[in-house]
């Protein structure tokens, strides 16, 4: 039996505005995307049984067609016009769920360029990622990785130098918010910090990480819904972040540090009072070794 294993790395918002809402519900963002090496695993194996379908570690997953990789399976088939596709989809997550690492983004994304790479790349880049935005808002950005800008609802993306290479501490607290929840929220309560991101990217332009990183700041992360936000935050920059932030809609945040000894001595600050505490590294591209 034919199988392809693919890496489905998770992403972070380094700094995230949030703009007018739109007509279709929707809120215009501005955001500086990245990936990082910390990833789930999926394994495609190609059957005989015209069927898709699902299977993962965690027992509380959908498995059928609510499962982002098999709406995206179904989507690529569908729009490839492959008629005799069975197809089973094995996830092995590591990446917190509904955390704001856009796990399940990265997923169906890993379905895309899984599946694309097998019938001999019949979609280009753009082409995939067009198909990727009728998935969910991050999705797109998940296809391609690496450093990128993404407006409109996430889906318009522009390829940025890449982040200097640094260490990453996630840290991802128990609180549980649907993004849909984080975003209404937001439309009533308006913003309460301001992203700069044209300083962002200018400091990015330079390279200068350490500017970068103190520029980190996301118009969701609001103190009242997450509570732990400041401690954790704190607790990044007391020993030795650069800068740290809320990465999506929460509630996980991060911090990006000069070295791996650095990040472990962060992260065990951090697993005194957290359990979902995960060192890991920015990645160039979805692809990077
Ligand atoms: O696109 P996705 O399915 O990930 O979005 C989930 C929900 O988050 C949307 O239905 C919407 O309520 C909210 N959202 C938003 N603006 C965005 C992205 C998501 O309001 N740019």
């Amino acid at each position: 039996m034919k199988y392809i294993d693919e890496k489905s790395p998770a992403k972070l918002n380094l700094i995230l505005d949030v703009l007018d809402k739109r007509e279709d519900g929707y809120h215009e963002i501005l955001s500086v995307m990245q990936t990082v090496f910390f990833c789930d695993v999926l394994r495609l194996t190609m059957t005989e049984r015209k069927k898709i379908t699902m299977s993962s570690n965690l027992d509380y997953l959908p498995n059928d067609g609510d499962n982002l990789c098999v709406r995206a399976a179904y989507l690529f088939f569908k729009t490839a016009e492959i008629k005799s596709s069975g197809l089973h989809i094995h996830a092995h997550k590591q990446i917190p769920v509904a955390a704001g690492l856009g796990g399940g983004s990265a997923n169906a994304a890993a379905v895309l360029r899984a599946l694309n790479r097998y019938h001999g790349n019949i979609f280009t880049m753009d082409e995939l990622v067009a198909l990727a935005a009728k998935l969910g808002s991050d999705v797109p950005f998940c296809v391609r990785g690496g450093t990128q800008l993404a407006g409109g609802r996430g889906d318009v993306l522009e390829q940025l130098d890449p982040l200097p290479f640094c260490y990453v501490v996630l840290c991802k607290p128990q609180r549980k918010l649907s993004t849909a929840s984080v975003f209404a929220r937001f439309s009533q309560e308006g913003k309460q910090v301001q992203p700069d991101v044209p300083g962002f990217l200018e400091a990015l332009k330079r390279q200068d990480l350490a500017t970068c990183a103190s520029l980190m700041q996301n118009a969701l992360a609001d103190e009242k819904l997450y509570e732990d936000l400041p401690d954790i935050l704190g607790i990044m920059r007391d020993n030795g972040a650069f800068g740290a932030a809320m990465s999506g809609a929460g509630p996980t945040s991060f911090g990006l540090f000069e070295s791996a000894e650095i990040a472990q001595v962060a992260a065990r600050a951090l697993q005194r009072k957290y359990e979902g505490v995960f060192v890991t590294s920015v990645r160039g591209s979805v692809d990077a070794e």
